[in-house]
């Protein structure tokens, strides 16, 4: 019942020019994935030619980031309004590197998954535990934490148009995969949360997406957890061959 979504976090990588290459050779590998969303976050330069090139294929587009807010005088921002306008689907929010690099917390994040959700945009908002936090056993405190800051203020209504992903910040970049159980397990601890906040039915549909160092050769395994229900891809997404091995898993 609840549709796998396989979508790309670029980061901070890849030129317009890189961006249409992408494309070129991705969308023929993913033309015939049934049964599953994909979706590619490039940066904000590329999103015009990503849009184009994805226009009418079943790859949908989203951002890394956006502003709370429709317009205004934010040097250097862009909103959800603007996202929205040019076709934008998606838009991660809170992702950990946002967290650790550029101060954002549990009350920016609320206010721009509310900003996504207002403009139509579908918010993927990230929590996840540090290694110190994992060794010490704060897992669940961590992400009960973001999750009471980050998404339980928000009405049943807006909750159901999210998705989260859980991205263990060990496993980011690092190579060091969480097992298929551990995993399993935190999710089922959001799951968990969402329950006892929004009630089984939310908790029932709510897409919760694992991330960090996902590849071709692990996808499979995580997948086959009844509580995953897709990933959130760094550097294998970056190489069409690899994140299209990842959207077919
Ligand atoms: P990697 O897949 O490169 O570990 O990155 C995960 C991530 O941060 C996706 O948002």
């Amino acid at each position: 019942m609840r549709t796998p979504l396989l979508a790309g976090n670029w980061k901070m990588y890849k030129t317009p020019q890189e961006t249409q290459a992408f494309f070129d050779a991705f969308l023929p590998l993913v033309a015939g994935a049934a049964g599953r969303d994909a979706a590619i976050c490039p940066p904000y330069i590329d999103l015009a030619v990503a849009l184009a090139a994805a226009a009418g294929s079943n790859v949908g587009i989203g951002a890394q980031n956006l502003a709370a807010g429709k317009e205004g005088a934010m040097t250097g921002e862009i909103s959800g309004h603007m996202l929205k306008t040019i076709g934008c689907k998606y838009v991660l929010v809170g992702h950990s590197e946002r967290r650790q690099f550029f101060g954002e917390n549990e009350a920016g994040v609320l206010s721009k998954t509310q900003a996504a959700l207002e403009y139509g945009l579908t918010p993927i908002v990230c929590v996840g535990e540090l290694l110190a936090q994992r060794e010490s056993g704060s897992t669940e405190a961590v992400l009960k934490q973001q999750f009471d800051g980050g998404m339980a203020p928000l009405s049943a209504e807006q909750f159901a148009k999210i998705v989260i992903a859980y991205e263990p910040v060990w496993a980011i970049g690092t190579g060091k995969v969480a097992t298929p159980e551990q995993a399993a397990e935190a999710h089922a601890y959001i799951r968990g949360l969402v329950a006892e906040k929004f009630g089984n039915a939310q908790a029932l549909a709510i897409r919760i997406l694992y991330g960090g160092s996902v590849k071709p050769d692990n996808v499979a395994g995580l997948m086959s957890k009844g509580d995953i229900d897709g990933a959130l891809v760094g550097g294998a997404s970056l190489d069409p061959k690899s994140f299209a091995a990842i959207v077919n898993f």
